[in-house]
């Protein structure tokens, strides 16, 4: 069903919105608008007709059921740090953005979880529950500045995903408005639920195409008392993605394993005007390798157990990072990774995922795609999930290219991943830019599954409508 995209918005409904959550959070002047024109995705812009930005269920419910009634264009937003393009408001109407319901409700720690509204910095959720010893882990790189909503939307993972799982393992449960305004929660506040369908997880990954999540409850863990990193250095990037493999084989379950080829290392370096790390001139990667638990002489025995596998790949000298400051800056410049390829050129950014065992022959093969359509890639990631970021830099392409042939090239990307078991996004979502690539690894019945889910929570198609797939 293809909406109506401009001029759907007249004064009315802008006065509607404005009963409804006050008059200054209704915003229609274009310099704010801009704001919201963009997230982290690309060099992508739209520009939305209003953003709203309520702070209770209730607001949102109201608002949803004007939108409804009028067929208007919704896009739910967080923070805007998505890398699919999930908050871009591409066909215009209403900008719904959470920012303003940033409250955590309740740390419960007789039952190890946490309330919160969707508006909450990630990080900042994490050092609340810290603060009484508790751990909640999904750590993508934007914490410092994503919304824990966005993050389940997008079911976002991070270096911790790899010990610790992502975001859809510790949700437990989830208030949310559905697209004609009826407010539901979707399950229980238990750790183990056999009741009926699982709308929770339903939800958790959906990119706000179902509904607008408005209270979220997740499940915690014990804060580890120790944690060791080291980063170390190969002569060849497809013995370091082989390395991971084996390190898990030898009984390791490392709290992190990422993988960064030489130019991410080297970028972001520049980037951020660091010198901690020298990389010699025939080193082509690193693995960046955490551990973390409650005894520290197991921590140092799992990272010796490590290092010795990392030597039958070829390592070169191993940095073991001895103080809280280097952790830091090691991983301060892992996390940065993306803004450095960003800052250095127009670039696409591809979440692929496979079994990890198969790794190096991805990597292998993104660099033979690569050759054979022209483009540079820089390849880092998640390496222990086997979930490898490529990003293809525009570098000497043409636009033609660019916006071209480049698509073929990405196709035989995500045909590699699919021959080798894998999937086209493990943690940035699909929204508007990977989704001409789902036929690749979703057949018609799939889809047609999928498009009537979306189809009966929203039947008039207003909620984020045209991301995932177009219905
Ligand atoms: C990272 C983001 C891009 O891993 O997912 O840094
Ligand atoms: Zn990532």
């Amino acid at each position: 069903m293809k909406l109506v995209v401009h001029d759907l918005l007249r004064a009315r409904h802008i006065e509607a919105f404005k009963k409804i959550t006050g008059e200054q959070f209704v915003i229609s002047d274009e310099e704010s608008l801009t704001h919201y024109a963009h997230d982290e995705t690309e060099d992508l812009h739209y520009m939305p007709e209003v953003v709203i930005k309520p702070r209770t269920t209730e607001e949102i419910s109201a608002i949803l059921k004007i939108c409804n009634a009028e067929k208007i264009p919704v896009t739910p937003r967080g923070a805007g740090t998505g890398l699919s393009g999930g908050a871009l408001p591409h066909l215009g109407g209403v900008l719904l953005s959470t920012e303003r319901m940033n409250s955590i409700l309740e740390i419960d720690e007789r039952n190890l979880q946490v309330i919160t509204e969707p508006g909450v910095i990630t990080e900042v959720l994490q050092n609340a529950v810290k603060e009484k010893k508790l751990f909640y882990p999904p750590d993508p790189s934007s914490r410092g500045s994503c919304f824990i909503g966005g993050n389940i939307a997008e079911n976002s993972g991070g270096p911790k995903a790899v010990k610790y799982g992502v975001v859809k393992d510790y949700v437990l449960n989830l208030e949310m408005v559905l697209p004609n305004g009826e407010i539901i929660w979707t399950g229980a506040n238990v750790l183990k639920n056999a009741t009926g369908y699982n709308l929770t997880q339903l939800i958790v990954g959906s990119e706000g195409t179902l509904g607008i999540v408005s209270k979220i409850v997740l499940k915690l863990i014990p804060l580890p008392k120790h944690d060791l990193l080291m980063l170390v250095p190969f002569y060849s990037a497809e013995n370091a993605c082989a390395a991971v493999g084996a390190i898990f084989r030898a009984g390791y379950t490392p709290s992190a394993l990422e993988f960064m080829e030489r130019d991410a290392l080297d970028w972001v370096s520049k980037f951020v005007e660091s010198s901690t790390i020298k990389i010699e001139d025939n080193v082509q990667a690193h693995l960046l390798i955490e551990v973390d638990g409650n005894n520290e002489e197991v921590l140092v025995q799992d990272m010796e157990g490590i290092a010795t596998i990392a030597q039958e790949f070829d390592c070169g000298e191993i940095l073991f990072a001895d103080n809280a400051q280097q952790k830091a800056e090691l991983w301060k410049l892992r996390r940065r990774v993306g803004e450095a390829v960003k800052s250095n050129s127009i670039y696409k950014e591809e979440d692929t995922v496979v079994p990890r065992a198969e790794l190096p022959v991805l990597l292998r093969g993104v660099k033979e795609i690569g050759k054979k359509y022209g483009f540079h890639s820089v390849c880092y990631g998640h390496a222990g999930d086997g979930n490898l970021h490529v990003n293809i830099i525009k570098g000497n392409l043409t636009d033609e290219q660019w916006s071209g042939s480049l698509k073929d090239g990405i196709r035989e990307i995500f045909a590699l991943v699919k021959k080798l078991g894998g999937t086209i996004s493990g943690e940035h979502g699909i929204g508007l830019v990977q989704k001409e690539y789902m036929d690749i690894v979703f057949n018609t019945s799939q889809l047609r599954l999928m498009k009537e889910i979306k189809k009966l929570f929203d039947p008039n198609n207003i909620l984020n409508a045209g991301k995932i797939f177009d219905v």
